[in-house]
């Protein structure tokens, strides 16, 4: 709809939405499926790497939103290990580009003054030598950083993720450097892939572009397992603007207020449960830790 009304419209309701996103809490951690970069070049009658080139100039801007807003972590889905499927033109193109924009990230003063950190997350070694040598000099030149951190997550598999955890642990276990009994979720998630020696935060937003409703075996440990905010947006990735990615952000937003009023209204049940209690059974009931976790949950 928006698409057919003039720029300048355009332009001031970008901006009243991201006055509007700024006033409220902002996700820490945002992680998108960039989808529908073929469909994209289909749909103008190009190849498949037309639509990879405009879809990273969407990651530059995406970025650029993200450092704006004081979001910390943007973990971009670029490669999947199903991926490797494709036909072998187009997956030596795209590590191309990708290897290009590492980079040129590298190089960008931008990337010095965002104080951005780069990390690749995935099974590196299976890509091609060009691209792990693009990847290790990236990580390299960005190691000082703290601001802002970008997690490119290539040859990337949620589930290999946590396979290849599961198996660091039985190691430790072997060796006798961790009891069985030990082993809790902080175990399980300082062996997924790190960034920067830690373990990858728990992501607050999950997007996808490109109308299909699903995560596709992304993040699974950090994203599904912190029930996380999801955006589902049709428009194909190179087509992402920034009101889509507001809007996602505002999908956030509702949803930690969601969370707040339902705490709000917990504690107010719980309060007029204390008071029909008799007062003498609530002065001898200290209000165990679970209890409590029950009502702020
Ligand atoms: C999904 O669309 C997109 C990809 C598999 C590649 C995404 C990679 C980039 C945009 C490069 C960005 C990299 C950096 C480091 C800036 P698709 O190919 O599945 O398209 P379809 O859903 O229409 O088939
Ligand atoms: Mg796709």
């Amino acid at each position: 709809m928006l698409k057919h009304i003039p720029p300048w419209i355009h332009k001031g309701y970008e901006h009243l939405l991201t006055q509007e996103v700024k006033s409220a809490p902002i996700p820490r951690h945002v992680a998108i499926i960039m989808d529908g970069n073929r469909r994209y070049a289909r749909k103008l009658g190009q190849m498949a790497s037309f639509g990879h080139i405009k879809g990273a100039d969407i990651t530059e801007k995406v970025i650029e939103w993200s450092c704006e807003l004081g979001i910390e972590h943007l973990t971009i889905y670029a490669f999947s290990t199903e991926n490797f499927s494709r036909p072998n033109a187009e997956k030596d193109k795209l590590f191309e580009l990708i290897g290009l924009k590492f980079d040129e990230i590298g190089e960008n003063e931008r990337t010095h003054e965002r104080r951005m950190r780069v990390h690749a997350i995935g099974d590196i070694d299976k890509l091609p030598d060009m691209l792990q040598e693009s990847i290790k000099n990236v990580e390299l030149v960005t190691s000082g950083y703290d601001r802002f951190n970008l997690n490119v997550a290539i040859a990337y598999g949620g589930r290999q993720e946590i396979v290849q955890a599961v198996r660091e642990i039985a190691m430790m276990v072997e060796k006798g450097e961790i009891e069985l009994n030990n082993i809790n979720e902080d175990t399980i998630s300082n062996h997924l892939y790190p960034v920067g020696g830690s373990a990858l935060p728990d992501v607050d937003l999950i997007i996808r572009t490109g109308g299909d409703e699903r995560v596709s075996n992304f993040l699974p440990w950090q994203a599904n397992g912190n029930e996380c905010a999801s955006y589902f947006c049709a428009p194909f990735w190179p087509e992402f603007r920034k009101i889509d990615f507001l809007r996602s952000i505002r999908v956030y937003q509702a949803r930690v207020e969601e969370r707040k009023q339902h705490a709000t209204v917990r504690a107010a049940h719980f309060l007029k449960a204390l008071g029909k209690a008799e007062i003498s059974e609530v002065k001898h009931a200290p209000l165990t830790e679970n209890a409590h976790n029950r009502i702020t949950d």
